[in-house]
């Protein structure tokens, strides 16, 4: 649809406008979150039997606040109210538009392993588009059946997502199944704002404008989601950030990596919002670091530990022309100075393998990528064979020679 140079400069912008809406999002999010663990009763006898269920008193940037909730509506309202919801669609529609360009615009590259699932691109990225529609509806009937059993709805969704995370790790690449299920819940999360949280809020301004007593149980509709999106936020931002670690989506068994760590976050928010409402909680954390290290050995594949090359070994390593071979076919197509792949108009990451000194200097990364991972070539596309894989395995284990 757009060459290679103006793809690059749209995925700049949308990044950009993603990470600074995003922040702003989980800022205004977070920021909620505090204030309502963080009400306390009104301290003054002016509050006291109005309307007002509490009170913060906060000191920022050289000046004291106090912020004031009430309960239900105030008795009247003020000409100016600020309303959050642009963060989140903002948010929503630049992540998809990254979306869109990197994973659906260059799907062979980015959405298929043929080790994993023979498909189309077609197939493949109907299988992402769907899988977030499907989500939020599925997410939505959900709630609308079963609000009124909140812990029930949490442990369906924690099978839910392992059940989902299983499911795209068996058909898409690893990468795309995990960028899809942060897609699937920062869906989820925009959508709970437009679909449940602003119209709610809108009907009890309205109510409250014509003079009557607003239903406060839209309100409680739109907490509901409010609270899921606070505990969806780690999650999301893991699997966003995730892409940056290959060994994570790279592991055999990711699904289970991205469940864990998922997991993991919403334990760490869970305390965080007890010791904001003033609960201590003695075992949330340290629960929750014993679970990340079990995962970090767990995870770690056998072939990560090498021992040194030996001398004989080094002598038994195989042929660097034979190595080089390989390389110069599998993987300069992309890492080059002059990439021949199309839709790569640049080496990825800056990462060059034209000469014996750029691959020396990164065969560490080589070996983990392209063997013990298996994430390179990207989506396989120069077709690598597990013999070729097997001789930059022998070729790193004999010491990395280069000539
Ligand atoms: C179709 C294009 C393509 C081919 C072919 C390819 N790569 Fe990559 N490679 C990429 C992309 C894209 C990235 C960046 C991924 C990211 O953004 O995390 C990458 C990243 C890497 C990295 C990580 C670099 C860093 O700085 O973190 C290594 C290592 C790597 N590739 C090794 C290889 C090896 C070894 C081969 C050949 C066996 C190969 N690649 C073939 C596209 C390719």
């Amino acid at each position: 649809m757009f060459d290679a140079y103006t793809a690059t400069w749209l995925h700049l912008v949308a990044r950009w406008a993603h990470i600074l809406t995003g922040a702003a999002w989980i800022g205004t999010s977070f920021y909620f979150v505090f204030l309502n663990n963080s009400i306390r009763p009104p301290d003054n006898e002016q509050d006291s039997g109005a309307k007002v269920k509490g009170v913060v008193w906060m000191v920022h940037g050289g000046a004291f606040y106090r912020t004031t909730k009430y309960d239900g509506a105030p008795e009247k309202l003020p000409t100016t109210l600020h309303w959050f919801k642009w963060e989140a669609y903002l948010t929503w529609i630049s992540g998809i538009a990254m979306l869109a360009l990197i994973y659906w615009g260059q799907a062979r590259a980015y959405m298929i392993d043929p080790a994993v699932a023979d498909i189309s691109t077609t197939q493949a990225v109907l299988t992402g588009i769907g899988s977030i529609v499907g989500g939020w509806l599925v997410y939505d009937l959900l709630i609308k059946t079963l609000w009124k059993h909140p812990k029930l709805v949490s442990a369906i969704g924690i099978v839910a997502l392992t059940g989902l995370a299983y499911l795209l790790t068996h058909t898409l690449s690893a990468r795309a199944a995990y960028i899809h299920i942060g897609a699937i819940i920062g869906t989820i999360m925009a959508a709970n704002v437009l679909f449940v949280i602003i119209p709610n809020q809108r009907v009890m301004v309205d109510a409250m404008l014509q003079g009557k007593v607003p239903d406060t149980s839209k309100g409680a509709a739109g907490a509901l989601r409010s609270l899921h999106n606070n505990y969806l936020t780690l999650p999301v931002l893991f699997i966003m950030i995730s892409n940056h670690f290959p060994f994570t989506y790279g592991s055999s068994w990711s699904w289970a990596v991205l469940v864990g760590i998922s997991v993991v976050g919403a334990m760490g928010r869970h305390w965080f919002n007890l010791h904001e409402q003033g609960t201590k909680n003695r075992w949330l954390l340290p629960a929750a670091a014993l679970a990340l290290v079990s995962l970090a050995f767990a995870m770690k594949p056998a072939d990560r530990i090498v021992a040194a090359p030996s001398e004989s070994a080094a002598a038994a390593g195989p042929a660097w022309s034979d190595v080089n071979a390989v390389f110069q076919q599998r993987c300069v197509t992309c890492h080059s100075a002059t990439p021949t792949q199309p839709g790569f108009p640049v080496a990825p990451l800056g990462m060059m393998m034209n000469t014996p000194e750029q691959i020396s200097a990164r065969s560490e990364d080589i070996h983990e990528q392209a063997v013990v991972l298996k994430v390179m070539p990207l989506g396989n596309m120069t077709q690598i064979t597990d013999d070729e894989r097997a001789l930059i395995d022998a070729w790193y284990k004999a010491g990395a020679k280069t000539e």
